[in-house]
């Protein structure tokens, strides 16, 4: 069942050269519209999206009330400078946040992405023990393979050697400890014990940098496209947090991708008990509405920093009215909607489904994630889980067989680039079983055609 390349499209060939640049030069279709989970091409052609992009568009495309209340906004006004006005929009949104955070965590700081919050954590953490007497404290320990964005400040504390290498003159480079593949291990230890012992790497890296230079441990609770929604075992959790008590170090949770109800619960952290001090969210806070990002601490971390004359950091569209009415509007849609729940039935329906395609390619060596952030890596051989020859690109490949299909899924190559492949299935939360049924069948096709492409072993 051979594949078509997915370049070069005919349609994308005859448009005029385009100015854009961005990661290569590969043409893609013109985008026309998009609505629930599908997107249609000016060509005619429909693609599911099961990735919600970047796993962004958490509601769904096109929501007629998020439409509308962004309307209802830009005929008063889009734009007003948080430094000459307040706006209810922000306020509202701040609060209606507050609401869904755990408890204490109800100071919001909006920013416009990923990285921006990201980067705004750490310096929040940075702030905060300054103005509390630990000027010492400043390295931000992160995991291997993470990713926390792309501007220096957050791509510093990126785990990913291949997407670092370039910039590393430019940055701080901080310490990093294992993310927590325990699937991987091939020891004695049960999952709980190797939970425990990668958490207790952090304790090893904290004392190795001299703990009183520690200021903060970052960490995705659901990975995501470093480690395709690698999921510690439960006692990783509880003993990051105690770790962290121990030495006086915050403990900030990058919920970027898993946040904003993806996982089935509004924060992917939300799974254990175990409480940040501050959280990262963006992608599905405005699901792709507008450029939406958050920070959000508990008043004991921000306090000081008020007293110490403000937060010295910002950027421009910040809490902008627009951005910020779209993401209200967001978060009232999955209220009215219970795309929370539905993002939990329907991801227990897709981690089964997923599961099952594991027996039929056993070179699907493992199959994880929460809600609707699921990943599956792939092997050469599943018992002893050696990598697919990077040469073969069975990620992009399987990623072409399954866009020449009509259907996105994401993928990155793992283990900090370099090697180790992946895809990651994460659909819109409005997605229903019948359309779960219609992406599996386009992932096992596309799987298939891998398979037989690069001789990966199919189950008889
Ligand atoms: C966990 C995580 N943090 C931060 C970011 C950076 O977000 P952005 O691309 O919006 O800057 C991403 C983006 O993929 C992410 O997945």
């Amino acid at each position: 069942m051979p594949t078509p390349e997915v370049q070069p499209s005919p349609e994308a060939e005859a448009r005029p050269p385009s100015h854009l640049f961005y990661l290569s030069s590969l043409r893609r279709p013109l985008v026309d519209r998009a609505e629930g989970i599908y997107f249609w091409t000016k060509d005619g052609r429909r693609f599911i999206d099961g990735s919600s992009g970047p796993m962004v568009a958490n509601i769904g495309h096109s929501n007629r009330n998020v439409l509308d209340a962004m309307k209802r906004q830009m005929d008063k006004t889009t734009f007003a400078y948080r430094l000459h006005f307040e706006n209810e929009p922000a306020e509202e949104l701040a609060r209606a946040l507050s609401h869904k955070l755990p408890e204490g965590m109800d100071r919001i700081f909006f920013v416009s992405g990923g990285s921006e919050a990201t980067e705004s954590c750490i310096k929040l953490a940075r702030q905060w023990a300054v103005a509390t007497g630990q000027p010492k404290r400043w390295k931000v320990i992160t995991r291997f393979p993470s990713y926390h964005g792309g501007t220096l400040g957050s791509l510093a504390i990126t785990g990913d050697d291949a997407l670092a290498e370039t910039f590393t003159p430019l940055m701080r480079v901080m310490p990093t400890v294992p993310a927590p593949a325990a699937w991987r291990d091939r020891d004695n230890l049960s999952m709980e014990q190797r939970g425990i012992r990668y958490a207790d790497m952090l304790e090893d890296k904290i004392q190795a940098e001299g703990p009183q230079s520690v200021l903060a441990f970052i960490m995705e609770p659901v990975g995501g496209a470093a480690t395709a929604a690698l999921v510690a075992p439960d006692s990783y959790y509880a003993r990051i947090r105690e770790i962290c008590d121990r030495y006086g170090i915050l403990l900030i949770h990058d919920e970027v991708m898993s946040g904003a109800g993806r996982t089935g619960k509004f924060l992917g952290g939300d799974h254990w008990s175990c409480k940040p001090d501050i959280v990262a969210l963006s992608k599905g806070l405005g699901s792709g509405y507008a450029p939406l990002g958050a920070l959000a601490a508990p008043m004991r971390l921000v306090e000081p920093l008020l007293a110490s004359g403000g937060f010295q950091h910002g950027h421009t569209y910040a809490g902008n009215p627009l951005a910020c009415a779209a993401g209200l509007a967001v978060l009232s849609e999955m209220d009215r909607l219970d795309l929370i729940a539905n993002a939990a039935t329907m991801g227990d329906v897709l981690i089964a489904e997923l599961k099952a395609l594991q027996k039929r390619f056993p070179f699907i060596a493992d199959v994880r994630g929460k809600g609707l952030l699921l990943g599956a890596e792939m092997v050469a051989d599943p018992e002893a889980l050696t990598p697919i020859a990077p040469a073969k690109k069975a990620t992009q490949r399987l990623l072409d067989h399954a866009y020449a299909r009509g259907l996105i899924i994401y993928g990155r190559k793992v283990k900090g680039g370099v090697d180790g492949d992946n895809f990651m299935v994460a659909p819109p939360m409005i997605i229903t079983r019948e359309q779960i049924g219609e992406m599996i069948a386009i992932i096992g096709d596309s799987l298939e055609a891998l398979a037989e492409e690069l001789d990966l072993p199919v189950a008889g």
